[in-house]
């Protein structure tokens, strides 16, 4: 069913207030559960949720001051929770074998002692990630962080989350959920909405974009403006950018600001996917500004020297219909690489399709790790984009395409995986992990 471009508003998911606040701890209980969302005018889509709201509340954290979520299954099926781009202890980051079974909770313990960031939660049970995710299973997790706040970037309602992500949807308003066919879901959505309209102030947004379907690479531009991206997956870049073109793939986040008073009141600015329109603004009022871009965002630290190399191909097996990483699919019981805690590395992995089953097509990847962040050194030997140049933990991998991973080997031990983030892709065994030892 077609929807008008920008005849809906796009909301934004509420901010969760906590049941309890402790010395040191934000506590929170949430629900897993079914519900239905109005995505397409006048039609009820059945969802899954976190709380009952599609896309689902956003979970505002401090640094350095922990929060604690209970997640309770009530769903009729397995489901667990992973903090995307979060340095959690490994019982806490939602370890794929590691379910909520129906009827049952469990309770994740979120440190955050990480820089301030764009991170968001989403479900991770194994095999059933990318049907969970894509029916609604993920929300904004921020973190706020006290030398970002001194900084002067846009703040409170001028500071707004946007979930981007693509649906296909029936005429009855379902969901359609065919992992075989990942590339056929033509609605695009922000924040639940097709193609909505949001209306803004004549002035500087922070605009904090994730890109939350579960194979989807969205390219985008803002109507051939420049967007100043202050932002990438782990937190600030060192220097704000100006980008023409933001590509996200499943998973990534980029923090752009957009300065609205150089579009005339009563005017609009879009922002656009290849695909089509994703979200037009509305420039609605005049507002003061006092809001600002500092041209120094965050200390660039010294780059340290790495202590090993490793290499990782990643291929799928369409006759088997499996998904590889070093030609095996993910097995618990299987670690992958031994790493040491607060080291780092050099990973070097090569998407090597190019040419899947003899199709003469190849496919896109992308890289995932949990835990560790890492620094993009280049992509076939050259560097990377401008706005690449910050702390990550998702990254694009190109059909034929290598890429060079400088990686921050996290600060707890246990084991952890890393993945394709194109969830069939993982559902299917495009995923390994590592144990962090000292
Ligand atoms: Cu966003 Cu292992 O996941
Ligand atoms: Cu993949």
């Amino acid at each position: 069913p077609a929807v008008t471009p920008f005849s809906v508003r796009m909301p934004v998911p509420a901010t969760r207030i906590p049941s309890v606040q402790t010395a040191d701890t934000d506590i929170y209980r949430l629900s897993v559960q079914q519900a239905t969302a109005q995505i397409l005018p006048g039609l009820n889509t059945p969802v899954l949720t976190y709380g009952g709201s599609f896309c689902g509340p956003t979970i505002r954290a401090r640094r350095n001051r922990k929060t604690l979520i209970t997640f309770d299954n009530k769903l009729g099926h397995d489901t667990n929770v992973h903090l995307h781009g979060g340095r959690v202890a490994a019982a806490h980051d939602g370890y794929p074998t590691e379910v909520i079974a129906p009827g049952s909770g469990r309770a994740y313990l979120y440190p955050n002692a990480q820089p301030g960031a764009t991170l968001w939660y989403h479900d991770h049970a194994h095999h059933l990630e990318a049907e969970n995710v894509y029916r609604g299973l993920h929300g904004f997790y921020l973190i706020d962080d006290e030398a970002e706040r001194r900084l002067g970037l846009p703040s409170g309602g001028y500071d707004v989350p946007i979930m981007l992500r693509d649906a296909l949807l029936d005429d009855a308003g379902n969901l359609v959920f065919d992992p075989a066919d990942p590339y056929n879901r033509p609605t695009l959505l922000a924040n639940g909405k097709p193609q909505p309209y949001f209306e803004v102030a004549a002035r500087k947004y922070r605009l904090r974009l994730l890109n939350g379907s579960t194979h989807r690479v969205f390219e985008l531009t803002l109507d051939g403006a420049k967007m100043t991206q202050i932002a990438t997956d782990a937190g600030l870049l060192p220097a704000p950018v100006a980008v023409d073109r933001l590509v996200l793939s499943s998973g990534e986040r980029a923090d752009i600001v957009v300065d609205f008073a150089k579009a005339p009141l009563g005017g609009h600015v879009t922002l656009n996917d290849v695909a089509g329109a994703v979200l037009r603004f509305d420039v609605v009022r005049p507002a003061v500004d006092r809001s600002r871009v500092p041209a120094l965002l965050r200390p660039q630290a010294p780059t340290p020297t790495a202590v090993r190399d490793r290499k990782l191909l990643l291929s799928l097996d369409p006759v088997n219909i499996r998904a590889l990483i070093n030609d095996q699919v993910f097995d618990p019981a299987r670690v992958d690489m031994q790493v040491k805690r607060g080291t780092t590395e050099i990973w070097e992995i090569t998407n090597t399709d190019t040419n899947v089953g003899g199709s003469g097509f190849g496919v896109p990847h992308n890289f995932h790790t949990h835990l560790s962040h890492f620094l993009l050194l280049d992509r076939d030997g050259k560097p990377p984009l401008p706005g690449e140049g910050g702390w990550k933990d998702t990254v694009l991998i190109q059909p034929g395409e290598t890429v060079r991973l400088q990686v921050d080997i996290g600060p707890h031990l246990g084991r952890y995986v890393y993945h394709c983030h194109m969830l069939e892709h993982s559902a299917l065994g495009m995923m390994g992990q590592m144990e962090i030892v000292d």
